[in-house]
């Protein structure tokens, strides 16, 4: 048997390497084990949802098949959502449910490219977005990290990759790995940039939720032709901590939704309807529960972000936001995957290796404080300094 030329270029999933590396080291009780690897919501969904889930398992419905574009009554739920988060929503008919954000990033890149094709990657990216267009031969096109500017895409750098071939532009919103935020006055020039080109901006927002109270991630719903050129990936997963019920989106126009959906059929029929459910119910009754997280997280940002740039500390945070910090290790010596078992083995700590994210990203760890709670943070900041 003989193996796709494009899966095998693709790098082996980080998370779960890295978490491999635990079976080699003795952890104990007197240090335990601080798990910055993954961006997992520590608490559980609100009760309230859980409880409707349970009555809903009793309904045979629950185990049919919904349409591959999900139940009507879940797509209205969901842009009523929107028009309360953004302020300008997208119809239900231009939203897609998915097995999470992932295959909505996968239903995205079938309907857009081909092999051979290229899309702008800024870095340091979500290892599975270049993973994905890896693995369908389709060529990320790398922009590098700018600190200087907060993180901020620079846009001339993104016009000036732009080929005949270039079929999106693609960015994270909060990022991760960085956890900086992209100003809507960038995402305009960057969706005016894609349609000058006629390309997509494809925005993954899997963690809009996150922002600060109040703020309104973009316009770019309100653009008055917005479904010819963007795209957003979207994840309930982080928002309602239903990250295992794989709750994400398509949210684009109705000529995109149209093709994706013969991806859809053939890759999974439609989003599970006790997921279907569980949006709808987050969607309809949970706008208080998401804020009050939303709080919190930003609470162990702050904390985390004071204490990490104690003088003391070694390790040099280049940036941060809602659920990651992204930080330079002070090893240069140490590629980051060897600094990141180092932290394992000496610290009990595990977090993302940079090189992860992207080329010539050996200098960075990725570490995903929003996974731990804020009581939690003093300890695992203190880690990092005694190193
Ligand atoms: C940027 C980004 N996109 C997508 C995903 C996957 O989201 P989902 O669990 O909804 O597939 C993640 C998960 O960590 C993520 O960080």
């Amino acid at each position: 048997m003989k193996f796709s030329p494009h899966i095998k270029s693709v790098q082996f999933p980080p998370i779960t390497e890295v978490k491999s590396w635990l079976s080699a080291v003795a952890l104990n009780a007197e240090r335990p084990l601080i798990d910055l690897c993954q961006a997992v919501p520590d608490y559980a969904p609100a009760p309230e949802l859980v409880d409707h889930l349970r009555a809903l398992l009793d309904d045979p419905m629950t185990s049919r098949y919904s349409p591959d574009e999900g139940l009507q009554e879940v797509r209205v739920a969901v842009s009523d959502w929107y028009g309360r988060r953004y302020g300008a929503a997208p119809t239900p008919n231009e939203i897609c449910l998915t097995i999470g954000a992932s295959q909505a990033f996968w239903l995205a890149i079938m309907t857009l490219c081909q092999a051979g094709d290229e899309m702008i990657v800024p870095l340091p990216a979500y290892f599975d977005h270049p993973m994905g267009l890896q693995a369908l031969g389709i060529h990320p096109l790398w922009v590098p990290f700018d600190a200087g500017s907060g993180g901020q895409p620079d846009i001339a750098a993104i016009a000036a990759r732009i080929t005949s071939k270039t079929r999106a532009i693609l960015l994270v919103t909060p990022s991760n790995p960085t956890g900086v935020v992209t100003s809507p006055q960038n995402l305009l020039k960057l969706y005016n940039l894609a349609k000058e080109h006629d390309i997509a901006l494809l925005v993954d927002e899997t963690y809009n939720a996150f922002l600060p109270a109040g703020e309104v991630p973009h316009a770019l719903f309100a653009e008055p032709d917005w479904q010819q050129h963007f795209i957003q990936i979207a994840s309930f997963g982080k928002t309602f901590a239903l990250t295992g019920y794989r709750a994400g989106a398509l949210v684009a126009g109705p000529a995109v939704i149209y093709q994706a959906l013969k991806v859809q059929d053939s890759m999974a029929v439609c989003q599970p309807r006790l997921t279907q459910q569980a949006i709808r119910f987050g969607c309809e009754h949970l706008d208080a529960w998401v804020a009050d997280n939303a709080v919190m997280m930003q609470r162990r940002h702050d904390l985390f972000r004071e204490l990490f740039n104690h003088p003391g500390n070694t390790f040099q945070l280049l940036a941060s936001g809602g659920f990651f910090a992204w930080v330079k290790h002070p090893w240069p010596q140490f590629s980051s995957r060897e600094a990141a078992r180092r932290l394992l083995e000496e610290a009990h700590l595990l977090c993302l290796p940079g090189e992860a994210f992207g080329p010539e990203l050996q200098d960075y760890l990725r570490l995903a404080f929003g996974n731990i709670h804020e009581k939690d943070i003093p300890a695992a900041v203190e880690r990092f300094c005694e190193l």
